[in-house]
């Protein structure tokens, strides 16, 4: 078979860039952090939409995508948010309030749909944190914000009944360098094979 070659990307490009990128996808999660204050800087529209486009790659279950967003650039619309969000702590370049779409969890019978409700919420989370790691690998940084008045935000952001908003994320430029906070130890929070059994062993840890 002919080999085709292109001349923006030459054929051994995918083996001289996986070594490189691989571990450096493995640094974006393990450097993260929460970012509460921020840079006064913009974020350019098209940054906005490659993070959105990054946060709608996440799962969902069943692919059901119960999920809907409002993105909040304009400042005034920022400080409003932020009014009725306690958590929102610095003034963010903007904030993307993520949103659990019941008119795809609900009308199942009883069990099935409170199921399918809960599941989804775990989904938008997800999408949350898609969102959140990809403006770290991209110098920006933001916070889950579950610290917010649903009613005032359902107002502000004319959100009909079936949309429910989940959390607040406000991104910008971080204003100083990230401190990852303290983890519990590991050997406390992982188990193997059984509930409290050590890798080594196998035994009670
Ligand atoms: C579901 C959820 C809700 C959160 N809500 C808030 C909040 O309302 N305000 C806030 O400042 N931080 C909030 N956080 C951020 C946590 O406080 C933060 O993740 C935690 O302290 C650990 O810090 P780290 O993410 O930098 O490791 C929330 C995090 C999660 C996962």
């Amino acid at each position: 078979m002919p080999k085709i070659s292109s001349p923006e990307v030459p054929a051994e490009t995918p083996t001289r860039t996986l070594p490189v990128t691989l571990p450096e996808t493995l640094n974006v999660l393990r450097s993260r952090s929460v970012v509460r204050n921020y840079a006064p800087d913009r974020v350019d529209d098209s940054l906005i939409e490659q993070l959105l486009e990054c946060m709608l790659a996440a799962p969902t279950a069943s692919n059901k995508q119960a999920w809907s967003f409002v993105v909040v650039r304009e400042p005034a619309g920022v400080r409003l948010l932020r009014a009725f969000s306690p958590g929102i702590i610095g003034t963010p370049a903007f904030v993307v309030v993520a949103c659990l779409d019941r008119r795809l969890t609900d009308g199942l019978s009883g069990n099935i749909s409170q199921k399918i409700y809960q599941t989804s919420k775990l989904c938008v989370a997800m999408a949350v944190e898609n969102l959140l790691l990809s403006a770290h690998a991209l110098g920006l940084g933001g916070c889950p914000v579950s610290s917010f008045r649903e009613e005032a935000v359902r107002l502000l952001l004319d959100l009909p009944t079936p949309i429910e908003p989940i959390l607040m994320v406000p991104i910008g430029r971080p204003a100083q360098k990230l401190t990852p906070s303290e983890r519990r130890d590991k050997n406390e929070v992982i188990s193997y094979e059984t509930w409290g059994k050590d890798a080594a062993t196998g035994s009670a840890a």
